[in-house]
């Protein structure tokens, strides 16, 4: 039984504040998260809400957010079952009384969400994982490690936000860390070797001064080769263009390469891409708002690589729903901060699964030490996690606990591999 809820402001990896907090049960039980941020954020996301004064961490400050779970949502769920996760967040999101949870804030609702899963978890004296999945919550994802930034999450001219490495070769989420890690660090040699900078984005991947995807993708392609791995066999490669970011009046907006592309030009790109490189999969490849463009794509690409949708469903269950009738996309990307709490969360994920579609665990560009997201991964059996590069806390703190999540499931643990992306090819 909750007995106490109280938030605080903190700050993310990016340097802005972000809510956290406590949940205690009666028992002495604790539960603590932390809200994660995006950058580039889908346009039907759940409302985070920021208080806008400008005298406070330049109008970002969360304090709205943090007095609505200490004045208004602690009072409403103390005295409630911890266990009864559907009815915490259903109390939540009836006290808010929007459809975006833009009265409370998504921020406010998702902080208490967590923190009430893992008060619960404590109590029976259960890993997150095992509590929320059950157990056979024994399948370790695919990491998708995004070691080349550009997009929102850099100031280099590349157009695509994300090219990620992701060892579905690996024996072992262990195996796949340490593939990643190596890949990574051949990466930085061979950028500095070509007079580029190292320095990281958002997201710890390099964001090297390049202006096309091309040039990106061989540089990754190489240095998965150069540290001895086959490139679409033992690594595939992963990008994410937040295509949402460029697409313009009707165009999508090359600005660092300096070309405009009708969304025919830019699927044909696309396709070029995937028959050059060895990419398997593609997050928001058309923009959120170019359902015609995704709907051409997926019955082009579809049968050959995984599509994956972040801002085109932003996590929402009836937007999935709509997007599966109209043959969007055949997987997508889950980011708790989207909806807003951990029963829909979790009701999109079973919703996908059912209609065939793949699922992609997944962080925010602003994030924090909290690791709740690779429980999830597990607790879902999702098959596929995207974290980040091979370097900054806020990253690596994820991978860090699949592999103590991996450790501990011994022999029963089993790694994801190929299969977790649908690959057919
Ligand atoms: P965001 O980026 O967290 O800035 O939205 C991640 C993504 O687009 O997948
Ligand atoms: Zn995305």
């Amino acid at each position: 039984v909750i007995s106490r809820v109280v938030a605080r402001e903190i700050i993310d990896s990016r340097g802005n504040p972000t809510v956290e907090v406590d949940v205690e049960l009666r028992d002495g039980s604790l539960g603590r998260a932390a809200v994660p941020s995006g950058a580039s954020t889908g346009a039907r996301e759940a409302v985070e809400l920021r208080d806008g004064d400008p005298t406070r961490f330049h109008g970002k400050g969360v304090r709205r957010a943090v007095d609505a779970v200490n004045e208004r949502i602690a009072d409403a769920v103390t005295g409630l079952d911890a266990e009864d996760q559907a009815a915490v967040d259903a109390t939540m999101t009836e006290l808010d009384g929007t459809d975006t949870k833009s009265n409370l804030g998504a921020n406010a609702i998702l902080g208490v969400s967590l923190a009430t899963a893992k008060a619960a978890a404590t109590a029976h004296r259960l890993p997150l994982y095992r509590y929320v999945g059950g157990v056979d919550a024994r399948l370790l994802p695919v990491p998708m490690m995004n070691i080349v930034n550009g997009g929102a999450h850099a100031d280099n001219p590349l157009d695509f936000q994300e090219f990620m490495i992701a060892p579905i070769g690996a024996g072992s989420f262990a195996e796949a860390v340490r593939m990643g890690s190596e890949v990574f660090h051949t990466l930085r040699r061979s950028l500095l070797a070509a007079g580029h900078s190292v320095n990281v984005g958002d997201e710890g991947g390099f964001a090297p001064d390049l202006r096309t995807a091309e040039e990106a993708l061989e540089f990754v392609v190489r240095a998965v080769e150069e540290t001895g791995y086959k490139p679409g066999t033992d690594i595939t490669l992963v990008m994410d263009p937040a295509t949402s970011e460029f697409f313009r009046d009707g165009v999508y907006d090359y600005t660092g390469e300096g070309v405009r592309r009708t969304p025919a030009e830019h699927a044909d790109y696309l396709a070029e891409l995937v028959d050059r490189y060895p990419v398997a999969s593609i997050e928001d490849p058309m923009a959120e708002d170019d359902h015609e463009g995704w709907r051409d794509l997926t019955a082009r690409l579809g049968d050959r690589c995984q599509l994956t949708g972040d801002d085109v469903f932003c996590t929402n269950e009836t937007l999935l729903r709509a997007g599966i009738r109209d043959g969007i996309a055949n997987s997508i990307l889950v980011k708790v901060n989207q909806i807003g709490t951990l029963t829909e969360t979790l009701a999109t994920v079973t919703a996908a699964h059912r209609a065939g579609y793949t699922v992609v665990m997944s962080h925010r560009s602003g994030e924090t030490e909290d690791t709740t997201i690779a429980d999830l991964a597990v607790a879902t059996g999702c098959g596929q996690i995207k974290t980040g590069s091979l370097s900054r806390s806020d990253r690596t703190a994820k991978y860090n606990q699949l592999v103590r999540i991996e450790e501990e499931l011994g022999d029963r643990a089993r790694y994801a591999g190929r299969e977790a992306l649908g690959l057919r090819r």
